[in-house]
């Protein structure tokens, strides 16, 4: 079947009308997205079919054990990994993160050095200052250009050198949307040696990550941002898979991807996002393999996110006083997502954040943790911005619906 907005919508229990009559607008997905009921259905279908650990000889135990497997070869599909084994769960991206960082970092010395960008959530930050802080390392952080919030390529340029370790960037602003050009800046960092860890949670639910042509070293995302439960997701490289010495209770597992799993996973979460992984790759009629369906399912969001791109920004160009933190041109969409931050003169992010919710309509206010860009644009403590981010389940009208409501109360 054919992506159409109208078909995806009837699949979200939440996008319906609530008991009240009203039809809520969700245009809060960068916090996190609805979920489709086959998502829903998975996690209660694992439930009810029994719960388990894994290793037991009963059949419980061996459905949860293919209730994994299963897993790991979804995400491996959706992020284009040369096996399941190159993945690797937890509860979400930070707690990766920190894991991560702390077996990454075991050898790092007082002469090494880090870089961390401005355009990051912090997760892929305090992380590695952390991890550096305990090794006596030094952090650079990357500006943005604070023209388009893009990432400042010639700053980020001047501060790699022989003794980069490690270079921690986002692939999508979870603020102004700017995408990465991860290939210009995984060029820079091979060609001194240096690790690459993407943070992939806000470009999973707009754009396809292909791992295997960025060529980087480990790449992070969470399933709630792609219409899947809290689960966090983490591709790790072969080299490393092998040669990273976590963090790990002892008995536990050697071998494979479970050398990073501490403790027991959440496998209603896994069944859920694998449902995820399969509503994402069903918008085609194709029979073709997992990878090449979602290909094109993707194909048809980012047209459709275009669009409303497209229509956001001309509603917006009414509006002369608001100021917009990212991309403002038709003709570079496909550089930056669907998620645009405003401020405007007269009214705080978090008072437009309350009349839109007083009309059923979801926006986000504040910093999101994307601290370094708030910090460099000035705004951290003058509440942050107003976040309207659109997932491929959003239509044209609830555009309307919003620039109808800004322009009587923002003009
Ligand atoms: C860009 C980005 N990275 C990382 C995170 C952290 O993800 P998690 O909540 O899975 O720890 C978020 C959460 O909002 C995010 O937007």
């Amino acid at each position: 079947m054919s992506f159409s907005v109208e078909q995806a919508r009837l699949l979200f229990p939440a996008l319906a009308a609530n008991g009240a009559g009203h039809t809520p607008v969700f245009l809060d997905g960068p916090g996190g997205s609805q979920v489709p009921s086959s998502v829903i259905q998975a996690m209660s279908d694992y439930l009810l079919g029994g719960n388990s650990n894994l290793g037991g000889a009963f059949s419980v135990s061996k459905r949860t054990e293919q209730v994994l497997q299963t897993g790991r070869e979804s995400a491996q599909a959706l992020l284009n990994a040369p096996s399941a084994n190159n993945i690797i769960f937890d509860a979400n991206m930070t707690s990766l993160t920190f894991k991560l960082s702390r077996a990454i970092s075991r050898d790092w010395k007082s002469d090494d050095e880090v870089i961390v960008s401005r355009l990051d959530h912090y997760s892929n930050v305090s992380s590695w200052q952390h991890a550096a802080a305990d090794k006596g390392a030094r952090v650079h952080s990357v500006n943005i250009d604070p023209q388009n919030c893009n990432l400042d390529y010639q700053h980020f340029e001047s501060l790699i050198n022989q003794n980069t370790r490690l270079v921690a960037i986002t692939y999508a602003s979870n603020t102004s949307g700017s995408i990465v050009d991860l290939q210009r800046v995984i060029a820079k960092a091979k060609s001194v040696g240096a690790m690459v860890y993407v943070d992939a949670v806000h470009y999973v639910p707009h754009g396809l990550v292909d791992v295997q042509a960025l060529g980087c070293d480990f790449l992070v995302c969470s399933a709630y941002k792609f219409f899947g439960p809290h689960l966090g997701i983490a591709y790790v490289a072969d080299p490393w898979l092998e040669h990273l010495a976590p963090y790990k209770v002892e008995p536990a597992t050697n071998i494979g991807p479970g050398r990073f799993e501490t403790g027991t996973q959440s496998f209603e979460a896994i069944a859920g996002m694998t449902a995820a992984v399969e509503y994402l790759a069903h918008w085609n009629s194709d029979t073709g393999d997992l990878r090449s369906a979602l290909v094109k399912s993707y194909q048809q969001f980012n047209a459709h996110e275009q669009a409303l791109s497209h229509h956001f920004l001309e509603r917006l160009s009414k509006h002369p006083h608001a100021q917009l933190y990212g991309e403002s041109s038709n003709q570079r969409l496909a550089n930056r997502t669907a998620t645009f931050s405003l401020r405007w003169p007269n009214h705080a992010p978090e008072q437009i954040a309350g009349m839109l919710a007083d009309h059923n309509i979801a926006t986000w206010h504040g910093h999101f943790y994307a601290q370094g860009m708030m910090q460099q644009l000035d705004i951290l403590n003058k509440g942050g911005v107003l976040r309207i981010g659109f997932m491929h389940y959003n239509t044209h009208q609830e555009i309307d619906q919003l620039w109808d409501l800004l322009d009587q109360y923002c003009l």
